[in-house]
C-alpha cells in the first residue's frame, strides 16, 4: 500500500503523496460553474473529471511574484527550488509579528461552540494516551512544533481531503506566526461520526479521545474543523471559497427578487442519501404542484456537455433554494446559501462549525425531514405572500456566508480552536517518526494544475495586520440549552403557522 512506502522516507525527500495525482479537471469551464450544481458537493459523491491537465488553460506554472510584493509589509515568497532538486522548507520561519490594527473585534457568535467542542477535556486535559487511542482509524496525525507542521499519514482518505486541511493549517501559521502553541492532533476525514457520547458514559467510562473531523453531531464528541473546500476543491473544479462566494453573490444580485422564479430549487446527486431521494417525491407534477423544481445531476452527461446545464447563473435564479444533507454534512451548503435566495433547510443531523450559529427565520427557513413536500410548499407560498420578509431572510443568510464566513473568520476559528486545544495538552509533543514536514513550498511547488492554482490563490502572503478576533466566553450553564431551545421554538412557530395556513386553505 502506498501508505507503507510513505512512512520510512525522510521528510524532505518526497513530496506529499496526494499532490502527485495529476490534476484532472474539466477542459474550459469556469471553475465556479459546478459550485452551484449542489451536487457531488456532498461528502461522498464520486466524480472525476476526464481530460488533461489545466496547465495550458490557466498557465499556472509561473509563480505570480508580482502579486506577492507590495508596500513595506512583510511578504512571504514562495521559494521553489529547481525541479531537479528536492523541495525543502525554509530554514527560518517568522516566529513573531506585531499586528498594527488594534483593538481586535469580537468573533461571531458561532465561535462559542469552540468551548463546547473542547468541554469534554476541560477538567482532565488531553493526554498522550487519549490521543493515541484513535491511531487505528485516524487518517493522519498532525504535530505543530515551533510553528512548523509535521504530518504522519496513517491511511489515504477519499480524494485529497487530508491535503486541503493541512494546507489550511500551514497558511494559518503564516497568518499568525508565533501564535499557535505546540500541539498534536489526530484527524479523521470520513463523513460519519466516530467518538459517540454513549460509549463514554457511566461510572467506569474512560475519557473520550479527541478526534478532529469536518462535521459534528450532537451525539458525538468529534471536534469540528473547517473542511478542505475553503481552500478549493480541485477534483471537482472548485476554487477557494473567498473568490467563489464573491462571484456567486455578484451574479445572484444581478437578478431582482421579483424576476426570480417563485419556486424552490434543488439540483444534485440523489444517489448518496435516502433523504435526497425522498425529496425528489416533491417534484412538481401536473397532478400535484409542491412548488419545487428538483433535478437529479447527471454527471456523465454534464461532463460531456461541458457543464452547460449547470451554469452559475442558472443556479441562483430561484427565490428559494433547498439544502438537504448527503452522506453527512454537505459542502454544498455554503454555496447554496450564498445565492441571495431564501434557503429552505431540511433539518440537518450534522453540523459544521458555522451552521451552529445560524437561526431559523433569520438565516434560513426550517423544513422537517419527515414532512418535506408540505413544508416546502408552505414556505414557498409564505415567501410569495411575504416577499420582503423572504428577501430579508435570503439576504441575511447570504451575508452570513460572505461576511460571517470570510476567510479571516475561518482562520480565526482555527486559531482559537487550536489554541484552546493546545492549552489542554498535558505533554510535550514530538516529531513523530516517519513524519513529513509540510510547508507552502513542499505543497505548492510540486503541485500541478488546479491544485496549484488553488494553492497560489489561497496562499497567505503576509502576516495578518490585525490580531485574531476576541473569543466570546463559553455559554453559561443553561444559556446553551436556551440557545438551542430558541432555535427549536422558532421552528415550532413555523409549524404552527403552517398548520393554521393549511387549515384555512382547506376551509376555503
Ligand atoms: C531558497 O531556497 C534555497 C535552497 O532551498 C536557499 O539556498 C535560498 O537561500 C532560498 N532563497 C530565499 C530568498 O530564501
Ligand atoms: C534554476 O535553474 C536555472 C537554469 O539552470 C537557473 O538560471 C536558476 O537560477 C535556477 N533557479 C533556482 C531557484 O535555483
Ligand atoms: C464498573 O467496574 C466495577 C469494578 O470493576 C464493576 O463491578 C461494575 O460492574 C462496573 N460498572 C459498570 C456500569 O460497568
Ligand atoms: C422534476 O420535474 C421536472 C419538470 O417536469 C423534470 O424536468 C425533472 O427531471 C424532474 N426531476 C426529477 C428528479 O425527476
Ligand atoms: C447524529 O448522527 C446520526 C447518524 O449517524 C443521526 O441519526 C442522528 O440524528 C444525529 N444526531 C443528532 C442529534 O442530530
Amino acid at each position: 500500500m502506498e501508505e507503507e512506502k510513505l512512512h520510512g522516507l525522510p521528510s524532505s525527500k518526497r513530496t506529499p503523496r496526494s499532490l502527485k495525482v495529476p490534476a484532472s479537471a474539466a477542459v474550459f469551464v469556469l471553475f465556479l460553474i459546478i459550485v452551484l450544481s449542489g451536487c457531488i458537493i456532498s461528502g461522498l459523491d464520486i466524480f472525476i473529471f476526464p481530460g488533461g491537465s489545466l496547465r495550458e488553460v490557466f498557465n499556472v506554472n509561473k509563480i505570480p511574484e508580482d502579486s506577492l510584493r507590495s508596500s513595506q509589509k512583510i511578504e512571504y515568497l514562495l521559494n521553489c527550488t529547481n525541479a531537479t532538486k528536492p523541495q525543502t522548507c525554509p530554514i527560518d520561519y517568522l516566529t513573531m509579528f506585531q499586528p498594527t490594527d488594534l483593538p481586535a473585534r469580537e468573533c461571531p457568535e458561532y465561535f462559542r461552540w469552540i468551548h463546547e467542542d473542547l468541554r469534554a477535556w476541560k477538567s482532565t486535559g488531553i493526554t498522550k494516551e487519549m490521543v493515541e487511542r484513535t491511531r487505528d482509524f485516524a487518517h493522519y496525525r498532525l504535530v505543530i512544533l515551533k510553528g512548523r507542521v509535521y504530518v504522519e499519514h496513517f491511511r489515504k482518505p477519499y480524494q485529497t481531503r487530508d491535503v486541503g486541511t493541512i494546507w489550511g493549517i500551514v497558511q494559518l501559521l503564516r497568518l499568525y506566526p508565533g501564535k499557535i502553541p505546540d500541539l498534536e492532533l489526530m484527524f479523521y476525514c470520513n463523513d460519519q461520526p466516530v467518538i459517540m457520547k454513549n460509549d463514554y458514559q457511566g461510572p467506569n467510562a474512560t475519557s473520550p479521545p479527541p478526534l478532529f473531523r469536518f462535521c459534528g453531531n450532537q451525539s458525538a464528541f468529534d471536534i469540528t474543523f473547517p473542511d478542505w473546500s475553503f481552500w478549493g476543491w480541485a477534483e471537482i473544479n472548485i476554487g477557494p471559497w473567498e473568490s467563489t462566494v464573491r462571484a456567486i453573490r455578484q451574479n445572484s444580485e444581478k437578478i431582482e427578487w421579483n424576476d426570480k422564479v417563485p419556486y424552490a430549487y434543488w439540483k444534485g446527486n440523489t444517489g448518496v442519501a435516502a433523504t435526497r431521494r425522498d425529496l425528489m417525491k416533491c417534484n412538481a407534477t401536473s397532478g400535484q404542484d409542491w412548488k419545487t423544481h428538483l433535478y437529479h445531476q447527471e454527471w456523465s452527461r454534464e461532463v460531456s456537455q461541458g457543464f452547460k446545464q449547470s451554469k452559475l447563473e442558472d443556479q441562483c435564479t430561484h427565490r428559494y433554494k433547498i439544502y438537504v444533507e448527503g452522506e453527512a454534512w454537505s459542502v454544498s451548503e455554503k454555496y447554496i446559501m450564498a445565492c441571495n435566495s431564501m434557503t429552505l433547510m431540511v433539518k440537518p443531523d450534522f453540523l459544521d462549525f458555522f451552521t451552529r450559529g445560524m437561526i431559523p427565520l433569520e438565516h434560513y427557513w426550517p423544513i422537517r425531514p419527515d414532512n418535506k413536500c408540505r413544508d416546502i410548499k408552505f414556505a414557498v407560498e409564505w415567501g410569495n405572500n411575504h416577499p420582503q420578509e423572504a428577501q430579508v431572510i435570503g439576504e441575511s443568510g447570504s451575508k452570513f456566508m460572505e461576511e460571517g464566513l470570510k476567510m479571516k473568520n475561518v482562520y480565526d476559528y482555527m486559531f482559537h480552536l487550536l489554541s484552546g486545544y493546545g492549552k489542554l495538552i498535558t505533554y510535550k509533543p514530538e516529531i513523530p517518526p516517519g513524519a513529513i514536514e509540510y510547508c507552502s513550498e513542499t505543497m505548492a511547488c510540486p503541485a500541478q494544475g488546479l491544485f496549484r492554482k488553488n494553492m497560489l490563490e489561497s496562499m497567505v502572503k503576509s502576516p495578518s495586520d490585525s490580531p485574531p478576533c476576541t473569543l466570546p466566553p463559553p455559554y453559561e450553564l443553561g444559556e446553551f440549552q436556551a440557545f438551542l431551545g430558541r432555535k427549536e421554538s422558532v421552528s415550532r412557530q413555523v409549524e404552527r403557522w403552517e398548520a393554521e395556513y393549511w387549515e384555512k386553505m382547506n376551509k376555503n
